[in-house]
C-alpha cells in the first residue's frame, strides 16, 4: 500500500509501482498534484494507476483477503480542503459528500474480510499535540491536523463494520525543530488501529554504509490484526531494525 506523496507529479514512481508483481493499492497525496493547477498532471497519474488507485473507492481484488478502500485523494490534512486539482477532476465536493463517498466505498467491501482504509492524511480525533499521529508540528499552535471527512466516515462505517485499520502518511515521523518523534500508532475504543507510515526520508544509510529502506508492516491472522511494526530493511531483504508497535497478546491457556 502506498500512502502518497510519491514525487511532485513525477511519473517515475508510478511506472515503478505498476511493475510490482504483487497486489498494490495507492492513494495519491497533496504533493502528487505536481505544479499543474489545471489538474491535468493529476489526471494523467490517475489514468496510469487505473484501479490501483482507490481514492473514494474500493480496491477490487481477490487476494489478499482484506478489503482496502481509499479516503479523499491528495489531502493536505487540516480538516477539509478540496484542492483545486481534485476539484478540476471530481467537481466541487463538500466535506459531507466526501465522507459519504468513503462510506459508500466501505459498503462495497466484503463484510467478512478485514477492512483497511488507505488515506493520505489520517482522520481528526487522534490528538492535538505536535506529536499526535496527525498533529501539526510545524507551526504553533499545535493542533489536530487530521481530516474531518475521514473521521465522520469512520464513525458512519462503524455502524456497519468496525474498520480494522486506517493507514496514512503526510505528517512526518520526525517532528520539526528537533522536537522528537511522532506517535505513529493508536487504537480507538472500538479497536480500530491507526498507523502513520510517514518515515521521511524512507531510505538512508547505516553507519556501515548499507542502504536501509523503511516499510510499515502489518499482519492479520484469521482476520484479526496480529502484528504492526516499522521495519528498516537491508537491500538483501533482511531486517536491520524492527520497531514493534502492536502484537496481539496470546490468549492465556
Ligand atoms: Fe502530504
Amino acid at each position: 500500500m502506498f500512502v502518497g506523496d510519491l514525487g511532485e507529479g513525477d511519473l517515475k514512481t508510478i511506472k515503478a509501482i505498476k511493475k510490482i508483481p504483487i497486489p498494490t493499492a495507492v492513494i495519491l497525496g497533496n504533493h502528487d498534484r505536481g505544479y499543474d493547477g489545471s489538474g491535468d498532471l493529476l489526471k494523467i497519474q490517475l489514468r496510469m494507476l487505473g484501479d490501483l488507485h482507490c481514492g473514494w473507492d474500493l480496491r477490487e481484488w481477490d487476494f489478499p483477503l482484506v478489503s482496502v478502500i481509499g479516503a479523499r485523494p491528495c489531502s493536505s490534512g487540516g480538516g477539509f480542503h478540496l484542492s483545486k486539482e481534485v476539484k478540476a477532476i471530481f467537481g466541487p465536493i463538500s466535506l459531507e459528500e466526501s465522507a459519504e463517498k468513503i462510506v459508500l466505498a466501505a459498503k462495497k467491501a466484503h463484510k467478512d474480510l478485514p477492512l483497511i482504509i488507505l488515506a493520505h492524511s489520517g482522520p481528526s480525533g487522534l490528538g492535538s499535540e505536535a506529536s499526535s499521529p496527525c498533529g501539526r508540528d510545524w507551526k504553533r499552535p499545535y493542533i489536530d491536523w487530521g481530516d474531518k471527512d475521514l473521521a465522520i466516515a469512520i464513525d458512519k462505517i462503524r455502524m456497519h463494520k468496525v474498520p480494522n485499520l486506517v493507514v496514512f502518511g503526510h505528517t512526518h515521523h520526525e517532528l520539526k525543530n528537533n522536537a522528537g518523534v511522532r506517535k505513529t500508532f493508536a487504537r480507538d475504543q472500538w479497536g480500530t488501529a491507526y498507523l502513520n507510515t510517514a518515515a521521511v526520508p524512507r531510505s538512508g544509510y547505516d553507519s556501515n554504509g548499507n542502504l536501509l529502506t523503511h516499510f510499515s508492516w502489518v499482519e492479520f491472522k484469521n482476520g484479526v490484526l496480529n502484528d504492526v511494526s516499522h521495519r528498516w530493511y537491508r537491500e538483501d531483504g533482511s531486517i536491520a531494525y524492527n520497531e514493534q508497535l502492536y502484537t496481539l497478546k496470546p490468549i492465556a491457556e
